[in-house]
């Protein structure tokens, strides 16, 4: 391929006439201005990167597009001071792969303020294997210590457990000692969950529960939710006296059907996590948590590795809730 030239998966269409998705070659001139120009060596797929390959205009309002709202790989040109030329960076969240071309891409160009140096004892390529999904999970975990929630005072519910923050959310709250309970629409995926951190299994039948009472039987010290709706709503019902429920996804809904009482007769808290607007240091902090002592190393077990071409069936599959766990794109010239 011409030194100009780059390949990405390009989203064309509008609401009226349907969405295709294609893998296309691209010109580097194509890419939007930015500060540093990023060779991608991997990005990842989440959840959000699949609503853009599909048209939601919460996420992406222009069309054509290129999704990815992660990317790891190494500085090919830079206007910035703080990047050299050769050094290994990633970019997550912001604007990228929302309305800014994003990681599903040989090539990404961006705002200096948007890119991290790697940090030291962990690769590009496990970088990816966490992805936004792997930092949202810790800055849920994160936030649940900063609370006061710890092992000793109970189990611990993550929702949608086998998907990519789910997942990831297990394994290092199992790193940090807790017992973890997770719900799960996939039966032929209990063993992984076990293996995972998992003692116990709900489906999302018995995590639903009862939908029309305010107050269920205290169960849950913390919460990692990724689902939203009446799971979400169910957990909080279910969250012991003082405990901390963190609230990161919609995956099943954007509602959220509940009374006051767990909030005044329980002292439950709601924490929201985002992690597109998530500020540098904070990023920081949580990046060397996960590349320091958070470092998991199971991070093989739950990721697969796939190429460009394979991305566009993987969002069919990730719309329906059948992955499991991280999907890591390999964009290496080289391979
Ligand atoms: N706040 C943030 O900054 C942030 C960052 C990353 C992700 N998110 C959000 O977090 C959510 C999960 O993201 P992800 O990347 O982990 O996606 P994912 O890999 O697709 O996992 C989502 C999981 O949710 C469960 N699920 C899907 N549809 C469901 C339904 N209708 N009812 C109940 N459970 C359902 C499934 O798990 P089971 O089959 O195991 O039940 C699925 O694997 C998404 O809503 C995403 O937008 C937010």
């Amino acid at each position: 391929m011409s030194k100009n030239k780059y390949r990405a998966l390009v989203v064309r269409g509008d609401s009226e006439q349907g969405f295709t998705r294609a893998v296309e070659e691209l010109f580097l001139t194509d890419l939007p201005p930015g500060d540093v120009l990023i060779r991608v060596h991997f990005s990842s797929l989440n959840y959000k990167d699949a609503l853009s390959a599909t048209g939601n205009r919460g996420v992406t309002r222009k069309y054509p597009h290129t999704p990815g709202v992660d990317a790891a790989g190494v500085v090919e040109d830079s206007n910035a001071h703080q990047f050299n030329v050769g050094e290994e960076v990633i970019c997550m969240g912001f604007d990228l792969g929302m309305n800014t071309d994003g990681g599903f891409a040989e090539f990404v160009r961006v705002p200096a303020e948007w890119v991290l140096r790697k940090p030291d004892g962990i690769t590009l390529y496990e970088t990816m294997q966490l992805g936004t999904a792997g930092f949202t999970a810790a800055q849920c975990v994160d936030r649940l210590l900063e609370l006061g929630v710890t092992p000793d005072k109970g189990h611990i519910l993550v929702t949608g457990a086998t998907g990519g923050v789910g997942s990831i959310a297990v394994a290092l709250l199992s790193k940090a000692g807790f017992e973890i309970a997770g719900v799960t629409g996939k039966e032929s995926e209990h063993v992984f969950l076990q293996q995972l951190g998992c003692t116990t299994i709900l489906n999302r039948k018995q995590a639903t529960a009862r939908p029309g009472v305010a107050l269920l039987r205290e169960r849950w010290t913390g919460v990692v939710d990724t689902v939203g709706g009446e799971i979400l709503a169910s957990a909080i019902k279910a969250t012991r006296y003082d405990g901390v429920v963190t609230c990161c996804g919609n995956a099943a809904s954007g509602d959220l059907p509940l009374t006051v009482y767990p909030f005044i007769l329980r002292g439950v808290s709601l924490v929201g996590i985002d992690s597109a607007s998530c500020p540098i240091a904070r990023r920081e902090a949580i990046w060397q948590r996960l590349s320091g002592p958070w470092k998991l190393d199971m991070l093989e077990e739950v990721s697969t590795c796939i190429t460009l071409e394979q991305v566009s069936p993987m969002i069919d599959e990730m719309l329906q809730a059948r992955t499991r766990g991280r999907i890591v794109i390999d964009l290496r010239p080289d391979k």
